[in-house]
C-alpha cells in the first residue's frame, strides 16, 4: 500500500549497530563526528536569541509566500555584508535548505528528471531527491594540488532529461570552494544547455585560508538558485530558517519567482516568531563564527601536529567547512575500518563512502569536535596504524 518512492532500506547498517551497541553498553565514546553546533559547547547569546523571540508582532498573521520583508531585508543585508547585490524579492524563506532544495526541485523537475551532484558530498541528498521523484547522477570531484570539479565527466552526465546541477559551496565533507574560474565554467556550460546552477552555500563563511570566496547569490551568468540559512551560519539549526535566492537571466528570474510563489504560498512554513527574530540572529552570528572557526583551527593544528609522527595517514587539504578528510592506508573497507576503531578504540568516525567517496581509505573526522575530544580521539584513532 505504501508508494515505491519510500521503500527504503531502514535496517540500520553495521557501523549504526555496532555504535548503539558501545552506547547501549554505557562504554565510553570519543566522537569525531559531532555536527550539532548546539552540543558541541559554543558560547551563544542566550538574552539576545531568546529575547528577539518575544516579538509582540507575532501576535498577529501577515502571510506572505516569500517571507516577512523584514527578514528578507536582513538576509540580504547579509548578502550585502559580503559585497554580493541581492534584492529582497528575489529571495525565499523556508524552514529549512532542506525545504529549499525540494521547492527547487519541485520548480524544476518532472518524475524522473535528473540533477548533477557531486561525489563525494553530503549524504541527505538520495533522500531529498526520492522524496521529490528526481533521479541524481553523480559528478566526479577530482583530488589534485587540491579538490576541483571534473568538467569532462560533469559534461559527459549531462542528458536531455537534466535540469540542474547542484554545486556545495564549500563542499561537506571536502571543505573546498567553487573557484572564479570554475563558476565562469558552470555558467557557460549552465546558461549553453538551459539547465540550472543550484548552489548550497550553507558554509560559506567559515573559510580557513586564502581571500573571501565568491557566493552564487548574485551569479547572473547562468539560471541559479542558491541556498543558505541559520543551522550553519549562525549555528541555530533549532530555529528552522533559511532561504534560497534566484538569480540569472532577467526573463528566467521573473517566471521563476512567479513559480516558486505558488509552491511557497501553500505551504507558507516558516512562523512569525522566527522571521522576527532573524535580524537579530543574523546580527549575532559574528561570536559563533569567530568560536568556530578557532576550534577549526585548533584542531586542524593539533591534527598536523599529531599526523607529522605517524607515516601512515595523511589529511587532504581543508578550505573551509567544519570537516577533515583522512587519508589512510585501503587495507580493507571505510565500514569496517570504522567499526574496528569503534570497538577497540572508543572512537567514531566518518567512513569514506557515508559521503560517497568513489574508493577505500579514507576517514571523515569533525573539526568542530571539542579540542579535548578532537586530541584524544585523534590519538587513539593513529595508534590503529
Ligand atoms: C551541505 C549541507 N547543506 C545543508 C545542510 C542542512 O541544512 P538545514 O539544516 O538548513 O537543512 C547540511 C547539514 O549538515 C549540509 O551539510
Amino acid at each position: 500500500m505504501f508508494a515505491k518512492r519510500t521503500n527504503w532500506n531502514l535496517t540500520p547498517n553495521r557501523l549504526s549497530e555496532a555504535l548503539a551497541a558501545h552506547r547501549a553498553a554505557g562504554k565510553p565514546l570519543l566522537d569525531l563526528t559531532v555536527s550539532n553546533p548546539t552540543e558541541s559547547g559554543f558560547e551563544y547569546d542566550g538574552v539576545a536569541i531568546l529575547d528577539a523571540l518575544r516579538n509582540p508582532a507575532a501576535l498577529s498573521y501577515e502571510p506572505n509566500p516569500k517571507g516577512l520583508e523584514s527578514a528578507r531585508r536582513a538576509v540580504a543585508g547579509y548578502y550585502a555584508d559580503r559585497k554580493e547585490e541581492v534584492s529582497a524579492e528575489d529571495i525565499f524563506l523556508t524552514t529549512s535548505t532542506s525545504e529549499a532544495y525540494s521547492y527547487i526541485f519541485r520548480t524544476l523537475c518532472d518524475p524522473g528528471d535528473e540533477l548533477l551532484i557531486p561525489s563525494p558530498s553530503y549524504p541527505l541528498f538520495d533522500f531529498l531527491a526520492d522524496i521529490q521523484d528526481v533521479s541524481l547522477v553523480r559528478y566526479p570531484l577530482l583530488y589534485d594540488h587540491g579538490w576541483q570539479i571534473d568538467f569532462h565527466a560533469l559534461e559527459q552526465a549531462i542528458t536531455s532529461r537534466t535540469r540542474g546541477v547542484i554545486v556545495v559551496n564549500p563542499n561537506n565533507p571536502t571543505g573546498h570552494f567553487a573557484k572564479r574560474a570554475e563558476i565562469a565554467k558552470l555558467n557557460f556550460i549552465c546558461s549553453a544547455r538551459g539547465i540550472a546552477i543550484i548552489a548550497d552555500e550553507v558554509f560559506l563563511d567559515f573559510v580557513l585560508e586564502g581571500e573571501r570566496p565568491a557566493s552564487f547569490a548574485a551569479n547572473r551568468g547562468a539560471p541559479t538558485f542558491t541556498l543558505s540559512g541559520l543551522s550553519k551560519i549562525c549555528g541555530l539549526p533549532q530555529m528552522k530558517a533559511a532561504w534560497l535566492i534566484a538569480s540569472g537571466p532577467r526573463e528566467w528570474k521573473r517566471e521563476a519567482l512567479a513559480r516558486l510563489e505558488v509552491i511557497a504560498d501553500t505551504y507558507l512554513s516558516v512562523n512569525a516568531q522566527v522571521q522576527l527574530a532573524m535580524p537579530k540572529f543574523l546580527e549575532v552570528r559574528h561570536a559563533f563564527q569567530e568560536q568556530v572557526i578557532d576550534r577549526v583551527r585548533r584542531n586542524l593544528a593539533e591534527l598536523d601536529r599529531q599526523l607529522a609522527a605517524n607515516k601512515a595517514v595523511s589529511r587532504l587539504n581543508v578550505e573551509g567547512g567544519w570537516c577533515a578528510v583522512l587519508r589512510v592506508p585501503a587495507t580493507g573497507s571505510d565500514e569496517d575500518l570504522a567499526i574496528d576503531l569503534l570497538t577497540t578504540q572508543g572512537v567514531s568516525a566518518h567512513p569514506g563512502h557515508f559521503y560517497e567517496f568513489s574508493a577505500e581509505g579514507f576517514l571523515i573526522v569533525s573539526l568542530i569536535t571539542s579540542v579535548g575530544v578532537f586530541a584524544e580521539g585523534m590519538t587513539r584513532l593513529l595508534t590503529a596504524f
